[in-house]
């Protein structure tokens, strides 16, 4: 057997961050934030990412080390899973690459925060550019997988993460020196406990899913690569560790501009693509700015997709006769076709017949994907770890430095906490 190339210590940390790091952080966590109250949805959004992100994800980066056993199913389940999210991401990524040509073009200078909405209504629910721009994040996300695990992935890591960290200080700074920027810090970090809610802590756990890529095989897929001396927990609190830092950072350059301009931060997902070009729109060197914020998304969310297509690859070049080249080929135009149908569903030439369930296809890819399919992927994950594998081995892997306590109470989040709390979740998720 040929030996499997694997990531250089530092190049597994940023590849795996690069996964976790995407629209989640940029996209989702500062409208979630806006929407569920500020500081006290970061609040439990953290305590979320101690309890459950960080022993699920270890969890995952063992059943990658160690294989699936007698559990086979549970890899092209998840990465059935994989697929459906994808299609729904590839969506939004298509978003950020056209904000990102209207940006350079200068099309949303000088708009008001009305027209601008009509801006985001025809990027999302025209035909021609957003297929477009999906073809273009697909064919981009490709050439980087195809590529390969070092000088593919590794390679665009080790330069996309640090830029990615640049352009986000860059436009923090910036916001810092607006005026009344206070009452946005006021608002991510003081939390308001009168808004927590069953239903906060639900959105902050289903943001904690998705943003760390968890029950999707795809950390799974990216710890297969790793060396087999390299930590796993450790790697683990260092990928959410620096997913969180991300997060919090695009709330530091968001919601400085959101008050500083008045605002209303409880606008959902339009909240980035609306307020953010109108906020910039008032001040000096936003044409820049503007640029540079888009090209932070587009940035975050190709190091996350070729995560995705890495693994489907990953999965058709080792369970077929396959070669890379055609395995990343299947696996791209697979996710390409899926994602044309959910942006197809968003137009009003298409609405009436691209429906499931009386909803757009898109909607109900986001419901499924995300009420039921993060929530039960990692109920499978923490299943299988916790109650299949050897205990012993689980807590020797996941001992952190000699300290045999850490691998044991991640066990027991394992084993026990974290099963019970998903099955209620993917209940409630059926129910409403
Ligand atoms: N973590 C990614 C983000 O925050 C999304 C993702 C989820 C990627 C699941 C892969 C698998 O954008």
């Amino acid at each position: 057997m040929k030996e499997k190339t694997r990531f250089g210590a530092l190049g597994a940390v940023l590849a795996a961050a690069g996964s976790a790091v995407g629209l989640g952080n940029i996209w989702k966590f500062p409208y979630m934030t806006g929407e569920n109250g500020g500081g006290a949805f970061l609040l439990i959004y953290l305590v979320c990412i101690l309890l459950f992100g960080i022993p699920i994800l270890s969890a995952e980066f063992y059943a990658g080390r160690r294989g699936y056993g007698r559990w086979r199913w549970l890899e092209p389940a998840a990465l059935l899973s994989a697929t459906i999210f994808c299609g729904f991401y590839f969506v939004i990524t298509g978003w950020c690459f056209h904000y990102l040509i209207l940006s350079i073009t200068g099309a949303t200078s000088a708009l008001s925060p009305a027209a601008l909405s009509e801006v985001f209504g025809g990027v999302t629910s025209e035909v021609v550019m957003p297929c477009l721009c999906i073809v273009l994040a697909v064919s981009i996300t490709a050439l980087i997988t195809v590529a390969g695990i070092k000088s593919g992935i590794e390679r665009a890591s080790k330069i996309l993460m640090p830029l990615l960290f640049i352009i986000l200080i860059a436009l923090i700074i910036y916001g810092l020196t607006l005026p009344g920027h206070r009452e946005g810090l006021r608002f991510l970090f003081a939390p308001d406990f009168s808004k927590i809610t069953p239903t906060l802590i639900i959105n902050a756990l289903g943001q904690c899913f998705f943003t760390l890529s968890l029950g999707m095989a795809v950390m799974a897929n990216y710890a297969s690569f790793m060396e087999p001396s390299q930590n796993l927990t450790r790697t683990a609190v260092h990928v959410a560790g620096l997913d969180t830092i991300v997060a919090i950072l695009a709330g530091l350059a968001i919601f400085p501009a959101v008050f500083s301009l008045g605002i209303d931060p409880t606008q959902g997902p339009e909240l980035v693509f609306v307020t953010l070009p109108s906020a910039f729109n008032h001040i000096a060197g936003g044409y820049w700015l503007q640029i540079l914020f888009f090209l932070l998304m587009v940035i975050a969310a190709v190091t996350t997709t070729i995560s995705i297509v890495q693994t489907q690859t990953d999965w058709l070049e080792t369970h077929t006769r396959l070669s890379r080249r055609w395995a990343t080929f299947i696996a791209a135009f697979t996710d390409l076709l899926l994602a044309l149908f959910c942006s197809l569903s968003l137009t009003n030439s298409c609405a009436d017949y691209l429906t499931i369930a009386g909803m757009s296809i898109y909607d109900a890819a986001d419901w499924l994907v995300s009420k039921i399919l993060f929530p039960a992927g990692g109920l499978l994950f923490s299943l299988y770890v916790g109650w299949i594998c050897d205990p012993a081995d689980v807590v020797n892997e996941l001992s952190l430095g000699g300290h045999r306590a850490i691998g044991k109470t991640l066990l027991v989040l394992i084993r026990y906490v974290i099963p019970l709390v998903l099955i209620l979740i993917v209940i409630f998720g059926f129910l409403g």
